[in-house]
């Protein structure tokens, strides 16, 4: 696990109608760790929830500044920052960890819904400082929810930025086959939204000839598993160090299994989304059900499995524990 870090809340203010943007700094008044774009703080709320927020804004502020937006379903995090967080409460958060960093590249597009233009906004300001050429796509529903519209629109020496309002039909269903470019060596696209967006991405891209490898992207939502998936199945969990074997049953997700017996298993999210469970799988065919990992990291042959919600297709899983 991360160190822990404590932190005030420094100021709250509102990015559009539907987000608010928080500053943290250091409780000891000291610079709190370097970050590079791409990378997220957990945030332990007072109400005992524990929420991922990318990092934005200019990586060498000697303060954090995340952007929150307000979730209609929330499960409790973003409505307990709107409504209840303010100016001088105290919060602990972990250190940043980056499962999404910038690449060197020749030319980046990065494609933001939502509130997913957190990581992409810190990502535009190190292209800019870097010279590093770059267009940004920011979809929102209306122009009114875009927060750092100020900050994006304009004043970009080496990119760009573009709004599109899905209102006034721009919605990425009907944009993304031409904002996003013919594949190229030198370029890479980054993504940040809803599942439902980066799915698109990655379609789109995927009939415009993008190699895997050029198309990075951070979910801010956990897998649905599909109705039909075989969550019915036990498989046994075993511990290469000792070979102690436990079954896992349908309502039960390996980490839990580990925890009843004694193991101690890293765990934030509990989604898939943050990676902070991941560990390596000795042997077994992995049910991934996590967002963390591209697919190509969920292929390789060295995998990771997150135990906080992946399950098993082989009888027997042996994990790097
Ligand atoms: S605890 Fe976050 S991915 Fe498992």
């Amino acid at each position: 696990m991360s160190e822990m870090l404590s932190v005030i809340v420094d100021g709250l203010w509102r990015q559009g109608d539907k987000s608010l943007a928080v500053r943290l700094v250091a409780e000891n008044g000291e610079t709190l760790p370097g970050w590079q774009p791409g990378a997220h703080i957990d945030v332990h709320l007072p109400c005992g929830i524990i929420r991922q927020y990318s990092l934005t804004g200019a990586c060498g502020d000697e303060s954090y500044l995340i952007c929150v937006g307000r979730e209609t379903a929330s499960r409790g995090g973003s409505r307990y920052i709107h409504e209840t967080l303010r100016p001088g409460q105290k919060l602990s958060i972990s250190s940043p960890r980056n499962l999404f960093p910038l690449n060197q590249a020749e030319r980046v597009v990065l494609l933001a819904a939502g509130i997913g233009i957190t990581p992409l906004y810190a990502m535009a300001l190190q292209l800019e400082a870097s010279g590093t050429p770059f267009t940004l796509h920011y979809y929102v529903k209306k122009r009114e929810n875009a927060a750092f519209v100020r900050e994006v629109s304009g004043g970009w020496r080496n990119g760009e930025c573009i709004i599109h309002a899905s209102c006034e039909g721009e919605s990425p269903r009907a944009r993304l086959s031409q904002d996003l470019p013919a594949a190229h060596d030198g370029l890479h696209v980054y993504t940040c939204g809803p599942v439902e967006f980066m799915t698109k991405v990655r379609d789109v891209a995927a009939g415009k000839g993008w190699a895997e490898t050029h198309i990075h992207s951070e979910a801010f939502q956990p897998v649905v598993p599909a109705a039909n998936a075989d969550t019915g199945d036990v498989f046994t969990v075993t511990l290469a160090s000792t070979g102690e074997r436990w079954p896992v049953p349908a309502d039960k997700t390996i980490a839990q299994v580990l925890l009843e017996n004694g193991v101690a298993v890293p765990l934030s999210c509990e989604m898939g989304i943050c990676g902070a469970c991941l560990t390596p799988v000795i042997d077994g065919v992995v049910d991934h059900r996590d967002t963390v990992q591209s697919a190509e990291e969920k292929g390789a042959r060295d995998q990771q499995v997150a135990l906080c919600c992946s399950r098993s297709h082989s009888g027997e899983l042996v994990i790097g524990l």
